[in-house]
């Protein structure tokens, strides 16, 4: 456990009960994506680290789908059984909390609050904190409304705001650090004396200036990552802000970004030297990029590991791929779960791999699937080619051995092996093994018909026979072999 301020334990109270009405969907709020996790996955990542004595969860809402989404983590799971407002929600997490503890409360809706400010209101002398922040855009937040001499009074939320407390534009962030005790006392004191008739956690903030102990208000420079999330439009913001922090990281670790504002990670991205990446290119997942490996446009990658000086090219789409050096992936290639390369392989356009092993500077250029298919060095495999991995039952393994030349065209009904140094002639359904060094072709024999005549129209009784359109003749041709 972390010592902070004093030796007081650290015990964080998220609140995420709430329905979440204004984002107008079934999932709830804090599951809404950001990245392409939920929400509240940032925020937990956040506080986990520092090391509290405890994490207490106030749910009620779509407590199912988030229970389950959190099931593996260390967390107190309190039950608000209603909605009766934020001051109610986290009361309900007293009772998990000792008296000597230090509370920091979280909105389950700020998902990207920064680790810093969490850790700089912890070790603040005092221990009742308020994060305010300035907004050019107010609306929606509570005011922080302040007295003569400039200290803090109050909070007024929205509804409750005169006209001129509406154009305070110091809002409440609605993070918070209290000393256990006296909170204990406060939360027991609030009423439901407001337009929305909810109890308040704000009016505990009024009841601390009251009682001599008014908060320290912190403010944080990037305000933009302690914004809330009620609406979608409020969570695109965040995932904006959020993708540019992501590309301004990758910049200081000198990878190029063709645009920083096209580019969108969700997950985790390490790099080596020189990395370029193009526009509307998707990094999901656990993605590591080599020393001077480019990305091009429109590529989607998610847990893929790009070894050194390779290219992926255009509008290829990569999961769960493996590849060494000096490789060329693309354009428009499928790479599926399980492909793994060797240096210098060649996927070319429209090809799609899964399960596949490919040997070194082995090449399918054009046009092919390869699945459940181990490829050795060397081997070239013709434009459209397939690997028939699939009875309607199991899938079954192709096995293609150093130097072969697969013929364009040509189909490997697996389970079937390919010698070393073997070719297939064009246009082949290959049912067997083929052996080494030889050429192995299965074609049915060309055939010319002699006399062959083109269809004719059917004479037309109205107009002149011959006319396009009409009906073809029966045709007497006779076929020669
Ligand atoms: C709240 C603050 C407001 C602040 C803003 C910052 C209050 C009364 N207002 O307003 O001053 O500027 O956050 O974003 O606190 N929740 C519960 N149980 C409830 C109600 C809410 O757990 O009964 C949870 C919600 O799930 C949410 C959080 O508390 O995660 C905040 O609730 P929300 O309704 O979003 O409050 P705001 O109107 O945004
Ligand atoms: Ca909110």
């Amino acid at each position: 456990m972390a010592e902070h301020s004093g030796s007081a334990p650290v015990h964080v109270v998220i609140l995420a009960a709430g329905k979440g009405t204004r984002m107008r969907s079934t999932l709830p709020k804090v599951l809404q994506p950001l990245a392409g996790r939920p929400m509240i996955r940032h925020l937990l990542a956040c506080v986990q680290q520092l090391q509290p004595a405890q994490i207490h969860m106030v749910h009620g809402h779509g407590s199912e789908p988030l229970q389950a989404e959190l099931a593996e983590q260390k967390i107190a799971w309190v039950l608000q059984p209603e909605q009766r407002g934020t001051g109610h929600a986290l009361a309900c997490a007293m009772p998990g909390i000792p008296d000597h503890a230090s509370v920091l409360v979280l909105m389950a809706d700020h998902p990207l609050v920064p680790l810093e400010l969490l850790q700089s209101m912890l070790a603040a002398p005092h221990q009742l904190v308020l994060v305010s922040m300035q907004l050019t855009d107010p609306a929606g937040y509570g005011r922080i409304v302040r007295d003569d001499q400039g200290e803090f009074a109050a909070i007024v939320e929205q509804a409750d705001a005169s006209p001129q407390q509406l154009a305070i534009s110091e809002v409440n962030s609605g993070i918070y650090r209290f000393p256990a005790a006296p909170l204990r006392d406060w939360l027991q004191q609030l009423a439901a004396d407001n337009a929305a008739g909810e109890h308040y956690l704000t009016d505990v903030l009024a009841m601390a200036v009251a009682a001599s102990q008014p908060p320290q208000l912190m403010q944080w420079p990037d305000a933009q990552s302690l914004l809330g999330a009620n609406t979608q439009q409020q969570l695109a913001t965040l995932e904006r802000h959020y993708q540019r922090q992501q590309a301004e990281l990758l910049q200081q670790q000198g990878v190029h970004l063709a645009d920083p504002q096209r580019l969108d990670i969700r997950g985790r991205v390490s790099v080596g030297t020189d990395v370029s990446i193009d526009v509307n290119v998707i990094l999901s997942g656990d993605c590591r990029l080599g020393d001077g490996v480019s990305i091009g446009p429109g590529c989607v990658l998610h847990d893929c590991h790009i070894g050194a000086k390779t290219r992926v090219l255009a509008h290829s789409v990569l999961e769960d791929v493996h590849c060494g050096a000096a490789c060329s992936i693309g354009p428009f290639a499928h790479c599926r779960p399980g492909t793994r390369l060797d240096d210098a392989v060649k996927i070319g356009n429209f090809v799609e791999t899964k399960q596949v092993s490919i040997g070194a500077r082995s090449k399918a250029s054009h046009l092919s699937y390869l699945g459940d298919a181990n490829l050795g060095q060397r081997v070239n495999i013709g434009a459209g080619t397939i690997t028939c991995n699939y009875d309607g039952v199991s899938k079954h393994v192709t096995s293609i051995a150093d130097d072969v030349f697969i013929g364009s065209d040509t189909q490997l009904v697996a389970p079937v092996s390919i010698g070393p140094g073997a070719f297939i002639g064009a246009g082949s359904t290959i049912t067997r093994d083929a052996p080494a060094a030889q050429l192995t072709l299965s074609r049915s024999a060309q055939k010319t018909i002699a006399g062959w005549q083109p269809p004719r129209p059917e004479p037309d009784h109205d107009t002149a026979a011959g006319q396009p359109g009409s009906k073809s003749s029966p045709q007497t041709q006779k076929e020669q072999d």
